[in-house]
């Protein structure tokens, strides 16, 4: 499964990639306005160190404005992709940009329904929005589980991105069910490393080398 970092925290990006986990990277509106700086500048920052794809989200609801931030998202790295809302819009975006070879990721997913008309728009990535389902009482891994047996059935080439992701029991369980991407927040990332026994079994070293450790 590939991690990508959902966050537009350029130091944030470059801890995770020191450690060799960041095979791409996902931003949107609420992540740059978070990251306080300006977004061309944060995009072509991250895009200078991570050759993986660099997710960057058009703002317009028309599809003429859609493709012109395309145009212009272009400019700022080798790898950025195209993140287009669920929408009738969106999708006329997303044939237009698969037909000239620009890679799409169509987000604010909420059902397998939505999934299936992205994949047959020809996105690359659908980004099923996990956690704001577990906010209102739904499983959000349930759409995960839905979304992969429907690709599955019919060879989509769609990669299912697990998007929202809150914890890591929705990366364990994106990894059981065989998303294909998960983005992950950094908070969460670090946490995939936490577990009891490796902490009191890594202080048990430390404490018998104590005697012989200079
Ligand atoms: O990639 C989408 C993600 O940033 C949304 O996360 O926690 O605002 O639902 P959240």
């Amino acid at each position: 499964m590939e991690f990508f970092i959902d966050t537009a925290d350029v130091s944030a990006i470059r801890k995770a990639n020191d450690m060799g986990l960041v095979d791409g990277v996902t931003t949107n509106p609420s992540l740059i306005k978070k990251a306080g700086r300006d977004h061309e500048e944060t995009i072509r920052e991250i895009s200078s160190f991570i050759d993986g794809p660099i997710s960057v989200e058009t703002l317009s609801d028309t599809y003429e404005g859609m493709l012109k931030e395309a145009d212009t998202y272009m400019t700022w790295g080798e790898n950025i992709v195209i993140k287009v809302v669920m929408s009738p819009e969106g999708m006329k975006v997303v044939k237009a940009l698969t037909t000239r070879g620009i890679k799409t990721n169509v987000t604010v997913c909420f059902s397998a329904n939505q999934a299936l008309i992205a994949a047959k728009a020809g996105a690359t990535y659908i980004s099923p929005f996990v956690g704001r389902l577990d906010d209102i009482s739904h499983y959000g891994m349930d759409l995960i589980q839905e979304i992969r047996t429907i690709y599955d059935n019919y060879g989509f080439a769609t990669k299912v991105l697990v998007a929202s992701v809150r914890s890591p029991i929705h990366m364990l369980e994106s990894a059981l069910i065989g998303a294909d991407v998960a983005t992950v927040p950094p908070a969460t990332l670090m946490q995939l490393f936490n577990h009891p026994l490796t902490a009191s079994g890594i202080a048990q070293f430390e404490k018998d080398a104590a005697d012989w450790k200079k």
